[in-house]
């Protein structure tokens, strides 16, 4: 039986990854939004789109959740999106009433399947899916390192005028101002890029990388990224579909893995049909070390506040 993929949110994010899926050709897709006919449309758009594009792929939309029953991933894209000048934990509260919602709904049709979840921001957010779904910590995953990978590997390759096939582009952290891109860890063709360009350009890309998806927010002004998030999503999916064992950086439960307990951050782990199979701890230099735990705490925050809100 084909596998069943339930994308939640059908604005450009969950539109554009059901898209993404559904070209795939390996999995069923549900689109589930609150907006009358959204979903619905999109989908139909889609599914015919098949023949043009040669697949079987079938694609439901809906206002309600009856039809993600027994789903074997859930892609969790709802909430509003930044507008420029606006940081990604200022969608804090409304953004975790809605993944509150929509987990329960979820967990309860679904409760085999594996959550991925895309709304910001992110390590908070996937931290209430991980509390309210009550799912094991393999099953909830926060997409955000390959995202800020693909960008950080984008302007490496651009700089060094390379393949982006020859780039492996390593960002840890929560997905946020203070994220993580290691350098030295990145590499073109297994060269770590800190070989190859001037210690000053090196962090005029990590800066980039960092401000990724402000740069685009401030280009687009209505809204933020959706063609990069897509892919970055497809690419955690492929791994799951195809039982990849591949490595990637995702917002995971760390329990005392790089000195940090209890929290969701973005650390390299193995993606494979059980949802993260391993979690990796690399070496950092204490600077590397320091600006991880930066991270951590400003994720740590947004935690704290959403409690008090709960309580
Ligand atoms: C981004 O970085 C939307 O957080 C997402 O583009």
């Amino acid at each position: 039986m084909r596998k069943k993929i339930t994308v939640v949110g059908a604005g450009m994010v969950g539109g554009t990854t059901a898209q993404r899926l559904a070209e795939k050709n390996y999995a069923d897709v549900v689109l589930v939004d609150i907006v009358e006919g959204l979903p619905q449309g999109k989908a139909l758009d889609l599914l015919e789109s098949g023949p043009i594009l040669g697949y079987d792929t079938h694609l439901i939309g809906t206002n309600g959740y009856e039809e993600t029953a027994n789903s074997d991933i859930a892609i969790l894209t709802s909430g509003v999106a930044r507008k420029p000048g606006m940081s990604r934990d200022d969608l804090l509260y409304t953004n975790m009433d809605i993944v509150r919602g929509v987990t329960q709904e979820i967990a309860r049709r679904s409760p085999n399947c594996i959550l991925i979840v895309v709304s910001n921001p992110l390590d908070a957010m996937t931290q209430l899916a991980y509390e309210v779904s009550r799912f094991p910590k393999q099953r909830v995953i926060g997409m955000a390192g390959a995202l800020d990978s693909a960008r950080f590997g984008t302007f490496i390759a651009r700089e060094l005028d390379v393949s982006v096939e020859d780039v492996n582009a390593f960002v840890l952290g929560g997905h946020g101002d203070t994220m993580v891109p290691l350098s030295r860890y990145s590499t073109v063709a297994g060269i770590p890029i800190t070989e190859l360009l001037p210690a000053e350009r090196v962090r005029a890309i990590e800066q980039r990388a960092r401000d990724g998806g402000a740069e685009i927010v401030s280009l687009l002004k209505t809204g933020s990224a959706y063609y990069a998030p897509s892919a970055a999503i497809v690419q955690m999916v492929d791994a799951i579909v195809s039982d990849k064992k591949k490595i990637l950086p995702c917002a995971v439960m760390l329990e005392g893995e790089y000195g940090i307990k209890g929290l969701f951050v973005g650390v390299p782990v193995k993606l494979g049909a059980g949802g993260v199979e391993a979690i990796f701890e690399i070496q950092l230099t204490a600077d590397e070390h320091a600006s991880l735990q930066r991270s951590a705490a400003a994720v740590a925050e947004l935690v704290e506040k959403m409690k008090t809100r709960t309580t």
